[in-house]
């Protein structure tokens, strides 16, 4: 049933021109959770648990690759508990939520400097990523102790690792060597909860990529309002430093 209005929708966004790959800052847990009287940590399950149909709608309007802020390198200054909650929440929604998205053709790949996560939640992930390596309806990429520049540091490092020659470090070497290697930069970044920044997220891939924020906090951000960023994204004109062609 709920497909439905979905469906009416879709004839509005033009299916050629669907941002491939779509950047999801996913803030807001927190004051949502206040909003209700309700700790921090419900605030994230809440966020978490809105993932799935956002994810959904996403498949069903065309994105091929989600990428999706679930922990910064930053994160870790928040207090003890909180980052517990969120490693937990990770690991807990992976194990039950994996049959269904490996059901309906979702491959999962991790982002993000998982060295410093507990050994479990390591585990649980790289047997995801595993598991549906061969996966293509959608691709969600899930940042984990991910940070732009962290991805470029690393990406500097493997290239000096591979005795590269400094004429030979170009933009496409970087590219091959960052965590987002052979897809495709984002086009489409959306923020929610208002503010306005990166955050480190995606520096390097998202120097092309359309922003779109919006005040709706994390856990209320649903398929209605992916479709308005969708059709946001259609309404710009992207030039990549050019200029318009002649109508
Ligand atoms: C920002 O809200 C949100 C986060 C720091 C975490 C986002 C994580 C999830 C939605 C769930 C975990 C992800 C997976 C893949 C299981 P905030 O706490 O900064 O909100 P506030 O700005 O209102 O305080």
């Amino acid at each position: 049933m709920d497909t439905e209005p979905r469906n009416k929708q879709l004839g509005d966004l033009d299916p050629a021109r669907i941002p491939a790959h779509v950047g999801i800052i996913m803030d807001g847990n927190g004051r949502w959770a206040q909003a209700r009287g309700l700790s921090r940590s419900a605030g994230h399950r809440a966020g978490t648990e809105n993932l799935r149909r956002v994810l959904q709608a996403a498949g069903e309007y065309g994105v091929r690759i989600l990428t999706l802020y679930a922990f910064s390198t930053e994160n870790w200054t928040r207090p003890r508990p909180e980052v517990l909650a969120l490693m937990v929440l990770a690991r807990t929604a992976l194990a039950r939520e994996i049959d269904e998205l490996d059901r309906r053709g979702v491959q999962i790949r991790i982002i993000g400097r998982r060295e410093a996560l507990d050994a479990t939640l390591r585990q649980a992930l790289a047997a995801a990523e595993e598991r549906t390596r061969a996966n293509r309806a959608l691709t969600v990429n899930i940042a984990l102790n991910y940070g732009g520049r962290a991805d470029i540091v690393d990406a500097v490092r493997a290239l000096i690792a591979s005795g590269v020659r400094p004429e030979d470090v170009d933009e496409e070497a970087i590219g091959r060597h960052l965590s987002t290697e052979g897809q495709p930069d984002p086009d489409l970044i959306i923020r929610t909860a208002g503010e306005m920044r990166l955050s480190n997220f995606l520096l390097w891939q998202a120097a092309y990529a359309e922003f779109y924020a919006t005040p709706i906090l994390w856990p209320d951000f649903g398929p209605e309002d992916l479709y308005q960023a969708l059709l946001a994204y259609q309404a710009r004109r992207r030039r990549f430093g050019g200029l318009d062609k002649p109508a």
